[in-house]
């Protein structure tokens, strides 16, 4: 009888719970790397958890995680504050800057490297940091995965999301499960010249991908169900972190290393299918000073530490459930696993075959990818040593 009244206490909590509007925020940043641009010192992850837990403590945030992939120091946090709230962005700020003083007192390589601005404005974006955030309402259960990228910019998304969104051959539910056989809409950006298109897939499948292979230009944003989806077709279902350095700084201080959230399963697609396409090391741009192109290699936390002529890529999976308090029940670090093996020997096999072009195309970036890398600065020289021919 007691273990009833219990139950039916914990299932109205649960109940009560389910519908309320919680916001899922990634922020990311280099402050300094240890040693050059390999990975973050621990320290930086004990400051960082600090400020953090003071915020948790205040009620600013709900729950946090703090972790690293290469030298990016990864904030994840859950709030009901949403998207592009100044009190949580000023608090990644803040956790930054913290960690920025730690950093130059142990001498750690490009201490701050990532905060470009000295002043903090409601909002982190255009100061260097990069963000992914998703306002959701709570499912009955809600799985959802975090993607920390390092050495690789956003574009390096487009195919995986494309695959497990809008590919059949990659996400069977798209064929067999009702729920999602509509498919889904993509939000794309034109990163260079700032608009953004929301196209219908599968419908528009051919022009979506026309857009998207353009990796470095037209990235996916968010990606939102249609109408009569189980989840409100105003809230993303998947969102990537989209800023561009280069942009801000005005010069190459470092790629956009990027993060992304996903929710998965009931109607979307299932964590098997949200992770599958990383089981193809696919080609990206980044790498040794933002400017070759190579292998993204999915690995577990422990091997989040590029180190092979800085990398290759890498991409790191966490696993949470969010529970009906908005806690953060994980991290699963879901590349951790046998089965991803292969593609990390197939990753190892692309980068001995590429890294053998040098300094050549397609390894190196296309010249006009190099414009906002180091490269003018080398040609500025030989400017005046040209002459017509003929
Ligand atoms: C790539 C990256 C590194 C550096 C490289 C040179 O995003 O961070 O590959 O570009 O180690 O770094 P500097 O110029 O700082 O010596
Ligand atoms: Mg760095
Ligand atoms: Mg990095």
């Amino acid at each position: 009888m007691v273990i009833n009244s219990i139950n039916w206490l914990f299932s109205e909590v649960v109940a009560m719970a389910v519908g309320e509007k919680i916001t899922i925020s990634v922020i990311k940043a280099d402050v300094g790397g240890w040693p050059g641009h390999s990975r973050v010192h621990p320290a930086l992850i004990e400051k960082a958890r600090e400020v953090l837990s003071e915020a948790q403590k205040n009620g600013t945030i709900i729950d946090f995680y703090v972790t690293y992939a290469g030298d990016d120091l990864q904030l994840i946090m859950t709030h009901k504050k949403g998207v592009d709230s100044p009190e949580v962005h000023g608090l990644a700020w803040e956790a930054f800057k913290k960690a920025t003083e730690v950093a130059k007192e142990l001498g750690l390589y490009g201490a701050g490297q990532d905060l470009l601005k000295d002043a903090f404005s409601g909002n982190v974006r255009g100061l260097g940091p990069s963000v992914a955030e998703m306002e959701i309402t709570l499912r009955k259960s809600e799985p959802i995965v975090t993607f920390h990228l390092d050495k690789t910019e956003p574009g390096a998304f487009n195919l995986p999301i494309f695959r497990m969104f809008a590919d059949p051959f990659n996400t069977a539910g798209l064929v067999i499960d009702p729920k999602m056989h509509m498919g889904f809409r993509f939000e794309i950006w034109d990163i260079l010249e700032h608009k953004k298109v929301i196209m219908s897939s599968p419908e528009e499948m051919y022009d979506i991908l026309a857009l998207i292979g353009a990796k470095s230009r037209y990235v996916i944003k968010r990606v939102y169900p249609k109408e009569g989806h189980p989840v409100p077709k105003d809230e993303p279902v998947a969102v990537v972190s989209t800023e561009k350095l280069y942009e801000v700084a005005g010069e190459y201080v470092g790629k956009d290393d990027p993060v992304a959230i996903v929710r998965a399963q009931s109607g979307l697609p299932a964590l098997g299918e949200v992770l599958e396409p990383f089981a193809f090391p696919h080609l990206v741009s980044g790498w040794m000073r933002g400017s070759h192109n190579g292998p993204l290699m999915p690995v577990p936390l422990k091997y989040a530490t590029p180190t092979r002529f800085d990398g290759p890529p890498r991409a790191v999976a966490l696993g949470w459930q969010i529970s009906p308090e908005g806690k953060l029940i994980g991290p699963v670090d879901l590349f951790d696993d046998p089965a991803f093996d292969w593609a990390r020997q197939k990753a190892l096999e692309i980068t001995d075959y590429i890294r053998r072009h040098g300094p050549f195309e397609p390894h190196r970036l296309p010249s006009e990818e190099m414009e906002y890398t180091t490269l003018p600065g080398v040609l500025e020289k030989l400017k005046d040593r040209f002459e017509p021919i003929e």
